[in-house]
């Protein structure tokens, strides 16, 4: 049975011990927070350990593997040292404040051969899975453009780092996921509309060898939107990375452009495609994501996280 502890229970750290603690095949060891009220809390509420010292708590314990869950500040910090411990490391996303730390991470977990998985969560949703088996099967054909968007209110808890690395970076690492590349070209707007001395609001382009990509990205929104749209040559298709919903329209252009005799038939046939409803059976992606770094550590499959380092490097060009 694996060993496992939780470094940080804030706001995510509790959804990771939530998760480890209905696992029937780990032993979740013990929990490191440096605020006494939360620890005892969350200690007291999942029966297992509180540590007010992450290195005692390594050293005492020795888990097989921890979760990282504090200010992305002190990513680097922690993870440099429970990597140095051979532990293996589910660290929250974003790696590091910046790319030295980052890559630094990705070297120092090879040189200790242990997993380091960076937990961008959207990799497991279940809907981007199934747009991204799509868009690999040709359902779509050539991608031509993609669009996210990534709005909503205020987070409260997020101060060490700005909206680019806080949220933008999830789209980011999405788009370069199911495209298989990086972007060549990236432009970016900020804007402090709200908070003074933060960027509030932010839109990306970027510029892939066929494709091009625009995200939104704010806390200036009355309303949470979490949706991604694709065009391709042959359809278009919106997902909703909350209700993990997929539309589809498959474009009858090759179709119709056979079929209709003059250029209104044809115009009026174009703007009637099929619509397809996919679905996908839902699940809570942090579930996946959690399953996916055990199971590594279990059949000793090795994880290249370098992924979140390219992400890191565009959410702060
Ligand atoms: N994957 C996602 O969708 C997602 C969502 C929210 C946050 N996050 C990431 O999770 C991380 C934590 O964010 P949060 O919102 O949970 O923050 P938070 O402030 O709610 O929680 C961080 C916790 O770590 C504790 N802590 C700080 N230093 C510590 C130390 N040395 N030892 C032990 N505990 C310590 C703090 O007391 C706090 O309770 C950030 O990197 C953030 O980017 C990811």
């Amino acid at each position: 049975m694996l060993k496992i502890a939780v470094i940080g229970v804030g706001n995510m750290g509790k959804n990771h011990l939530r998760v480890y603690s209905n696992l029937p095949t780990i032993n979740l060891v013990a929990i490191a927070e440096i605020d006494e009220n939360i620890g005892n809390k969350i200690a007291k509420k999942f029966q297992t350990k509180l540590y007010k010292d992450y290195k005692k708590l390594v050293n005492d314990e020795r888990p097989d593997a921890v979760s990282i869950c504090v200010q992305t500040s002190l990513h680097f910090e922690i993870a440099k040292y429970c990597l140095s411990q051979g532990i293996h490391i589910l660290l929250e996303k974003p790696i590091t404040t910046n790319v030295r730390e980052g890559k630094k991470l990705i070297s120092l977990a090879k040189k200790n051969t242990v997993n380091l998985l960076v937990g961008h969560i959207e990799r497991y949703n279940p809907a981007v899975r199934k747009v991204k088996e799509m868009i690999d099967k040709g359902d779509l054909g050539k991608i031509t453009a993609i669009t996210a968007r990534r709005v909503g209110g205020f987070p409260p808890q997020i101060r060490d780092v700005n909206i680019c690395a806080d949220l933008a970076i999830h789209d980011i690492d999405i788009i370069n996921f199911l495209l298989d590349e990086f972007p060549k070209e990236i432009s970016v707007n900020k804007q402090r509309v709200h908070i003074r001395k933060r960027d509030d609001s932010v839109e990306f382009f970027m510029k892939y060898k066929n494709a091009s990509a625009y995200i939104q990205t704010n806390w200036i929104t009355p309303v949470k939107i979490r949706k991604l749209n694709i065009t391709g040559t042959e359809g278009y298709l919106e997902m909703d990375y909350v209700s993990q919903k997929i539309e589809f329209y498959k474009s009858n252009y090759s179709k119709f452009k056979e079929e209709s005799k003059d250029f209104s038939d044809f115009v009026l046939l174009f703007s009637q495609p099929d619509k397809i409803d996919i679905t996908v059976a839902k699940k809570e992606p942090l579930k996946e994501e959690i399953s996916y770094f055990l199971n590594c550590i279990e059949n000793k499959i090795k994880i290249d996280s370098s992924f979140a380092v390219e992400a890191l490097k565009i959410a702060l060009s």
